[in-house]
């Protein structure tokens, strides 16, 4: 069985210690990640996924917002994931070691709102869809995803940005489809209102903020 590969958080192994500094410094994170946390905005009772949690920043502010709520970070990179521990711990906060399928979640554990930040851009074409899937298949009716990632570049500062940085790091295969629009398809799906709520520019490219909820009927 062939080993499903990931790109590291910032590109390669060895620059993991840098990625909080360097996303806190080269992509606006306060602005971004606090307007993310924002829209999510959790609730006691909620039960919140973020899939690809890195070094788990988002989770550590979504716990500080709502320490009533229950968390799962899930990411196959286990550096990623020990940090991420060190920074926030607690009985109602999980890590999960691998990557998003229909069986990853404890049982009976079924998410209010899922998130991700900054993973898709990472993944794989055909990956991306493919955990949307997934992602709309695990959570509550009248649910709710919340994404941020860098998604269409529209300008061609935007573009340079994201060339310069994200792709050199990244490599420019798996990041293409996002800078070309590729979220702006994908999320939005019959049975949920998407919207892209926010978008801000950064030294890194556009990173855009989307909201998709699923309509119960
Ligand atoms: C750029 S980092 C973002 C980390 C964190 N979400 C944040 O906002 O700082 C991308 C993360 O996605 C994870 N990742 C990459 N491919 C993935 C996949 N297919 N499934 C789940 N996580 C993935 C990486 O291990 C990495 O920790």
């Amino acid at each position: 069985m062939a080993t499903e590969t990931y790109t590291p958080p910032l590109g390669y192994k060895i620059l993991t210690p840098l990625y909080d500094l360097a996303i806190r410094y080269l992509t606006r994170e306060n602005a971004w990640r606090s307007a993310l946390a924002k829209q999510i905005n959790p609730v006691p009772g909620d039960r919140i996924l973020d899939v690809g949690c890195g070094t788990g920043s988002l989770l550590a502010i979504l716990a500080e917002h709502c320490p009533e709520a229950d968390f799962m970070g899930l990411d196959p990179d286990i550096e990623a994931l020990e940090r991420a521990s060190k920074k926030i711990n607690g009985p109602n906060i999980r890590f999960i070691p691998g990557f998003l399928s229909k069986e990853a979640l404890p049982q009976g554990w079924q998410p209010t709102k899922i998130t991700s930040s900054l993973m898709f851009h990472q993944v794989p074409l055909l990956k991306k869809s493919e955990i949307v899937d997934i992602m709309r298949s695990l959570l509550m009716p009248g649910g709710e995803l919340h994404i941020a990632d860098y998604a269409m570049q529209k300008s061609p500062l935007m573009r340079s940005a994201f060339r310069m940085t994200v792709q050199q790091l990244d490599g420019v295969e798996d990041t293409k489809h996002n800078a070309e629009g590729i979220l702006e398809r994908i999320l939005v799906a019959p049975g949920y209102l998407t919207e892209k709520t926010l978008s801000f520019p950064t030294a890194t490219g556009s990173i855009s903020l989307f909201k998709a909820k699923f309509l119960a009927s």
